[in-house]
């Protein structure tokens, strides 16, 4: 990062790795981490046009995560910013995903408090999470899953149907040509007036339908029907509780990111609620919705600009630090 534009966002995926398990495996993602990251930063320098004493501050992910993974992370992290004199900092991961729909097409201007306060939906598969955000580092977590995930619920539905992990993208593809309303799941916690998501029923209740009508298994357009109603109603609950919660807030800005960011009917369906209600829309750029290091960037750099004190070298990885 350099005043705010990303030099370079150099991404080790693993996904290839993880698929044949259908989830990833802790294990192998610790080893694959601790292989791939002088590579990755020497990568990532070198994209940049940047030698390593250029840097100002490291920054890496704190939690929370896998504790494997963030262990690597985390040290190697800290001994670079040791070795070079400079400050540390440890960033939540999800605090990082409240910057990152800023990234691609930069802040308005005077920065992104001028359009406080917003109300910001974080999707991946592991987090499900409505956020407040009154300004610059200032943020209350309105609402979670209290079980599944919805990018979880995408995959377990795949998982169902027989596609490969992580089966969001490919449902996505398979919903667009497919009928929303063939058959109508249910909308788990739609009417619940507190801002907290459930997605493990969904899954149960297509596992139910498919037990019923196994013939849709074998249908291609069927299968398109059944990937668009399942991914509709997940699609609805988000969309509608996002937007819900904005206006009793009095937000002026609507931000999405994490994984499910990259879904084209949530896309869709929040510019159009937004633009009905006046809200601003601001969905992570594709490339900056799934994990990536920009995000963790930006969230540093503005905490160096502003004077934040940096984090210990001796402090340790929160696995499941609260936001
Ligand atoms: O943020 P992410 O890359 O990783 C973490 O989970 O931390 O999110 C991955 C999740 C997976 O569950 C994947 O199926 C889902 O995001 N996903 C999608 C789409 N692209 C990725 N879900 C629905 N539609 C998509 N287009
Ligand atoms: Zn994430």
């Amino acid at each position: 990062m350099s005043g705010g534009v990303v030099l370079s966002n150099a991404i080790a995926s693993q996904i290839g790795l993880h698929a044949p398990y259908g989830g990833v495996v802790p294990e192998l993602a610790t080893r694959e981490h601790l292989r791939n990251l002088l590579p990755m930063a020497r990568q990532a320098l070198h994209d940049a046009g940047r030698t390593v004493t250029q840097m100002d501050a490291v920054a890496a992910t704190q939690g929370p995560g896998l504790p494997g993974a963030l262990l690597i992370g985390l040290k190697a992290g800290q001994a670079l910013a040791f070795s070079l004199g400079k400050p540390f900092f440890g960033i939540h991961h999800h605090e990082a995903h409240l910057y990152s729909p800023w990234i691609a097409a930069g802040p308005p201007e005077g920065g992104p408090a001028k359009i406080q306060p917003s109300v910001s939906l974080i999707v991946s598969g592991g987090h499900t999470l409505l956020v407040e955000v009154r300004g610059e580092f200032q943020h209350r977590v309105l609402g979670s899953t209290v079980d599944d995930a919805a990018g979880e619920c995408f995959d377990k539905v795949g998982k169902l149907i027989g596609l490969a992990y992580p089966a969001g993208p490919e449902i996505d593809r398979l919903a667009a040509r497919g009928n929303p309303r063939a058959h109508a799941f249910p909308r788990p916690m739609l009417h619940d007036p507190g801002d907290d998501f459930s997605f493990s029923g969904l899954k149960t209740s297509v596992r139910h339908f498919l037990e019923k009508n196994p013939a849709w298994l074998d249908d291609p357009a069927r299968l398109r029907d059944l990937c668009a109603s399942a991914q509709a109603a997940i699609v609805d609950v988000l969309a509608a509780k996002t937007i819900r919660a904005a206006l009793r807030l009095g937000a002026q800005c609507v931000t999405v990111s994490g994984g499910v960011a990259c879904n084209s009917a949530l896309r869709r369906q929040l510019a159009e609620a937004c633009q009905r209600e006046g809200l601003v829309l601001r969905l992570a750029d594709k490339r900056y919705a799934t994990d990536n290091a920009a995000m963790i960037g930006v969230l540093a750099e503005r905490k160096l600009l502003a004077g934040q004190p940096p984090t210990s070298l001796d402090a340790d990885i929160q696995p499941n630090w609260a936001l």
